[in-house]
Parts: C-alpha cells; structure tokens; sequence
C-alpha cells in the first residue's frame, strides 16, 4: 500500500443534497436518456453502472448542464431551490457545486503538476495567495505533491489521473463525479482509488462514480444505480454489479 501519510483536514462546509428529476435527452432522433430521475443525498457514495455506449456520460453532462436535455428539473439546497430557469446565475453556482473529472480529461502535458492544478483557478480569477493554498492541498489529498514539479509527460497514468483529480478538488465541490477510467484497474490502483474517494467522501463530499469495474462495485458496496433501455432499473443499498 502506499506509505505516504495521509494528512486529510476536516473542513467545515455545508453539502447540499442534489435530485435531478425527468432528464430526458435525444441526439437527434435518438433517445439517449429517458425519464431519469435521482435523489442524491449529501454525502453519499454512488456507482453508476451501465454498459459502455449506454449513456453515463450524457447522463453526468446533462447534469452539470453542458448537455441540453428537453426536460430537465433539478433541486439544490435541501429542496428549496428549484431550478428550472438555467439563468446565467443558477449555472455558475450549480457549476461550482458539482465537479467533474472526465475521460478525456486534457492535461497540459507540456505544463508541470503545479501549473496543471494552479491553471484551473487560474482561468476562474482566483488570487494568487488563494491559488497556492488551495493547489497544494489539492495535490496533497491525491499523494502528488511530492511531484509537484514534474511534467505531466512523466507520470504514469495514474498520477495523471490524479492530476486530474486535484483539478477538481480545487474548487471545493459538494459532489464530485468521476466518469469512469478507461479498462479495468489493477487491484492496487483501484484501492488507491478508492482510499482517495473514500477519504472525500468521509470529510462529507457527494462522490459519484460511474464504472464497469465489477470489481470495484462489488468489494466496496456502496449504492449502486444501474440503467437499462435508458432508464433506471435498479438502484440498490449496499449493492452488487447487477449487469
Ligand atoms: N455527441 C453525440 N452525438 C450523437 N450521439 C452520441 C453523442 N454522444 C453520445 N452519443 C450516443 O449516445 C449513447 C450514449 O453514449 P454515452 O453517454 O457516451 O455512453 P457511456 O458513457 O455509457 O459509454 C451512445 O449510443 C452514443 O453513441
Ligand atoms: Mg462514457
């Protein structure tokens, strides 16, 4: 296991819950997501799991609003919000809320570690004394900031993940997302992976992960959501790859 001593701070913040309700989404005349509603409740540790090409990623777009469903409804601050109106002012504090970490996440890979983390507050005006508080404790939740000076084209592919990772971090989300890792992980990775996650988790952050690592689901038991036929069939407690 990884001896780096993990030096987590408790923060205070408050986690909102978060329900999306009635996402439905075509691409064109093709339904990718019919009808799909979810209760996220603060703190909670999701999977998501559905076949590749099943439609996680429209789903999790469509949740941050970089996709435009035709029916949308989505609640924040335990209920009494309710946004339908996706004003300019509704997206920048849902946008602040939710983070996520995508496939094709795009490092710089000329750029440092450092400079990778620093750039994604960079370009949301944040101070400089701001800025290297919040990048090295980013990094130091991921176990990256002993690299912090390293270019991205010498990590594996995990670091860079957690690279990845770090970026998200620096904004304090409520829910994190991490749309799934390409392949299977090696068993040592995917502890890695999930001390990491259930490190946030316990400080009180949402995490959601969307999967197909069978694996994975099933040693860690957490609520598991399953699709199919672009709906939800099974959302589970404690539950299983069901696929
Ligand atoms: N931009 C797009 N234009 C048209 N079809 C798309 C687009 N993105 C995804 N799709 C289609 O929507 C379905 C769901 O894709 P996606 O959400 O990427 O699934 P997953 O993340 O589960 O692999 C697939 O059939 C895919 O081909
Ligand atoms: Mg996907």
């Amino acid at each position: 296991m990884f001896f780096f001593a993990l030096t987590f701070r408790k923060k205070n913040v408050h986690y909102e819950p978060m329900k999306v309700e009635n996402i439905t989404l075509s691409y064109g005349n093709k339904t990718a997501l019919r009808d799909v509603s979810i209760d996220i409740k603060p703190g909670e540790f999701i999977f998501v799991i559905w076949y590749s090409g099943s439609g996680k990623t429209s789903l999790i777009r469509s949740m941050i609003w970089d996709l435009k469903p035709s029916a949308w409804h989505i609640f924040l601050d335990n209920g009494s919000g309710l946004y339908t109106n996706k004003s300019d002012s509704f997206l920048s504090h849902h946008r602040r809320s939710i983070w996520v970490i995508f496939q094709d996440y795009k490092l710089l890979e000329s750029k440092k570690v450092y400079e990778n983390v620093a750039f994604a507050m960079e370009v949301c005006g944040y101070k400089d004394r701001d800025i290297r508080k919040k990048v090295s404790e980013a990094l130091e939740q991921v176990w990256l900031l002993f690299k912090k000076d390293k270019y991205i084209k010498e990590l594996s592919w995990w670091e860079k993940q957690r690279v990845a990772i770090a970026r998200a971090l620096v904004h304090s989300p409520k829910i994190i997302i991490w749309d799934e890792p390409t392949g299977n992980l090696d068993p040592d990775t995917a502890e890695e992976v999930m001390d990491i996650f259930d490190e946030l988790n316990r400080e009180g952050m949402t995490v959601i992960m969307a999967t197909h690592d069978k694996e994975i689901v099933n040693k860690y038991k957490k609520r598991v959501i399953a699709f199919k036929d672009k709906k939800i069939f099974s959302d589970t407690k404690n539950g299983n790859y069901c696929l």
